[in-house]
């Protein structure tokens, strides 16, 4: 059964993009899986560059447009990690993101997880990406003008009748009675709490998602328990080389 999972937040810059790209790589070189990782902001899109990609000659946008396959919109990157990404270019702006569920549903036949990393606020971009999705994570800080927005977008959820999968709490540090009223607050369950760490920023400049190439950071071990959490699956044990290369991290 494919899951098809939206990164959603609300408020935007709180981490979606990072937690797409890391996500995706770790369920395709850690766990094994078959995924597709779609830049779903076709409007302001960076999930590519986050990955290290940059040309594009088909995107997404040109798919919801019905100029190309999406079959052609699909890259590789080292990790196993299938890309879709979307356009930087304005003059593909005007993509109509309703079609977007056949894209999913075409992709459901061959790929174990569709991750979407979707746009900030409840847009009508955002809104027919949530009717395209099984089920959604919400990336969060801890200030309340996104909590606030945290809520208003697992409300929404809600009343689509899609799952949350849970919350992840992102740039922070926060005490457990802390994540506890976060977690009463926006009625959902937490998956983790990454810390602010330079190793996330750093991998960004690395083009290379921070749970590979700073694999034993803080934000790091955080995420594979989010990853554990959400794969049901305990984090693969890496060989004795790649921990030797990790003391280095
Ligand atoms: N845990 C972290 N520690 C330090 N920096 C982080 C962390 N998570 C994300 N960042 C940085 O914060 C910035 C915003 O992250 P990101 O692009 O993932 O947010 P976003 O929710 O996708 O934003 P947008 O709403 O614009 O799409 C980036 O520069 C990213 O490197
Ligand atoms: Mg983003």
């Amino acid at each position: 059964m494919t899951r098809v999972i939206g990164v959603l937040s609300g408020k935007g810059g709180v981490g979606k993009t990072t937690v797409t790209a890391n996500m995706g790589a770790s369920l395709a070189w850690d766990y094994g899986n078959n995924v597709v990782a779609i830049d779903a902001n076709t409007t302001s899109s960076n999930l590519g560059l986050n990955l290290g990609a940059y040309r594009f000659p088909v995107t997404l946008n040109d798919v919801l447009k019905g100029k190309a396959d999406v079959t052609d919109a699909i890259y590789a990157h080292p990790s196993g990690l299938k890309i879709i990404p979307s356009s930087t270019f304005n003059k593909d702006i005007d993509a109509d993101p309703k079609k977007m569920k056949r894209v999913i549903d075409y992709l459901g036949e061959y790929v174990d997880y569709v991750l979407l990393d979707c746009p900030p606020t409840l847009s009508d971009e955002t809104t027919s990406m949530i009717k395209a999705i099984d089920e959604a994570i919400v990336v969060t800080n801890p200030e309340w003008a996104a909590l606030l927005e945290a809520k208003r977008t697992i409300s929404f959820l809600k009343k689509k009748k899609k799952k949350v999968a849970g919350v992840i709490i992102n740039k922070a540090e926060v005490e457990p009675e802390e994540v506890a009223k976060i977690k009463e607050a926006l009625n959902a369950p937490i998956l983790g709490v990454i810390p602010f760490d330079d190793a996330v920023t750093r991998s960004v400049d690395k083009k290379v998602p921070f749970i590979h190439v700073f694999g034993r950071t803080r934000p790091s071990r955080a995420f594979k328990r989010v990853m554990e959490e959400v794969t049901g699956q305990r984090f693969p044990n890496r060989g004795i080389i790649e921990r030797i290369i990790g003391w280095f991290d």
